[in-house]
């Protein structure tokens, strides 16, 4: 019977012989799938596996830094590498939510196709899809964690797609790759983590994006969850996240009037991410949490909770 040990033993022999002394490139995006694979990879092949982390400067606040001391921390042989600023001027004037992904998912392979050349020898291509995954590109609905294999028809194919791939946790359902994490001891914050889009903040910056605005974003989806966390609410959520509204309001700060951002909170209970529940958050929960958000972040005057579910509504916004 299915076991995650069992899993784990087979699949690193099973790595082991299909590899032999190869090179094999993956690219980690701090989520839960590619860090699995990328652990698995990492006790069957050790330092021939060469992890590529990307910031493109829509993660959330710190994540960059935080992720990747906890990547070198397990051992993974990663190199991160900064293109925010590349990101963030290929969105420039751009507003439509499909422009802004096409723009992200370009660039990504942009770079990170530059990074695979500078390996030498490289074979293969590791990634992190799972079950779902497989089903969902065979519908072609081109969902969560579809960045690399959805974008390969823009232009000639880069290098690294002529590269063989190899993905271990083609057969595994989320749950499953979350117990096969938990068997290598891995981090449980790490494990737990929400799900997170591809395109990461961009999707949740209604409209056109500035610097400012990721900033402000981050900021606010920081407090909310932290405070998620403190609360003991964050494991009960499925998925939670800010959304930075394209609408300034009227407020009044001491004898001033102010007019400024507006945000949307964001929290859902899911199995699948295909439907969705709102989350019934406690009141106090909100009113603190909103009271922080106002107070601490410069720029934003009103706070909305969104109380739809999916369908009709998507869990993002975009
Ligand atoms: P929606 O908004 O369609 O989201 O209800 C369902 C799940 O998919 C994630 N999502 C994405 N993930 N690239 C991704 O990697 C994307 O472009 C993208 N769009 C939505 C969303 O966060 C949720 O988990």
């Amino acid at each position: 019977d299915w076991t995650p040990q069992s899993f784990v033993e087979e699949t690193v022999e099973t790595l082991q012989t299909q590899l032999g002394n190869d090179k094999v490139v993956l690219g980690l995006s701090g989520g839960v799938d590619s860090s699995v694979a990328a652990m698995l990879l990492h006790k069957a092949i050790g330092k021939n596996l060469y992890c590529i982390f990307v910031n493109n400067g829509l993660l959330r606040k710190n994540e960059f830094e935080d992720v990747l001391n906890q990547y070198e921390g397990m051992g993974l042989n990663v190199k991160g590498v900064d293109a925010s600023a590349r990101f963030l001027d290929a969105l420039a004037g751009l507003s439509d939510p499909e422009e802004k992904r096409k723009a992200i998912g370009r660039v990504f392979i942009e770079v990170f196709d530059d990074e695979a050349h500078l390996i030498q020898d490289v074979k293969w291509l590791a990634q992190g899809t799972i079950y779902p995954d497989v089903i969902e590109s065979v519908s072609a609905t081109g969902g969560p964690s579809a960045t690399i294999k959805s974008h390969h028809n823009v232009g000639g194919l880069p290098d690294f797609m002529k590269l063989k791939v190899v993905e271990p946790l083609k057969a595994l359902f989320k749950d499953e790759v979350r117990r096969v994490g938990a068997s290598m001891n891995m981090d449980s914050q790490l494990l737990g983590r929400h799900p997170f889009p591809g395109p990461g903040l961009a999707i949740r910056i209604l409209g056109d994006l500035t610097a400012e605005k990721v900033r402000i974003l981050q900021e606010v989806d920081f407090i909310f969850i932290n405070n998620l966390r403190s609360w003991g609410l964050y494991d009960k959520v499925w998925q939670a996240g800010a959304i930075l509204l394209p609408v300034n309001s009227v407020g009044v700060m001491g004898d001033e009037r102010t007019y400024e951002k507006c945000v949307a909170l964001r929290a859902v209970e899911s199995t699948d991410g295909m439907t969705a529940d709102w989350v019934n958050l406690p009141y106090e929960f909100l009113q603190k949490t909103s009271n922080e958000i106002i107070n601490k972040v410069k720029g934003v005057n009103r706070v909305v909770y969104d109380i739809s579910s999916k369908p009709p509504a998507t869990i993002e916004w975009e």
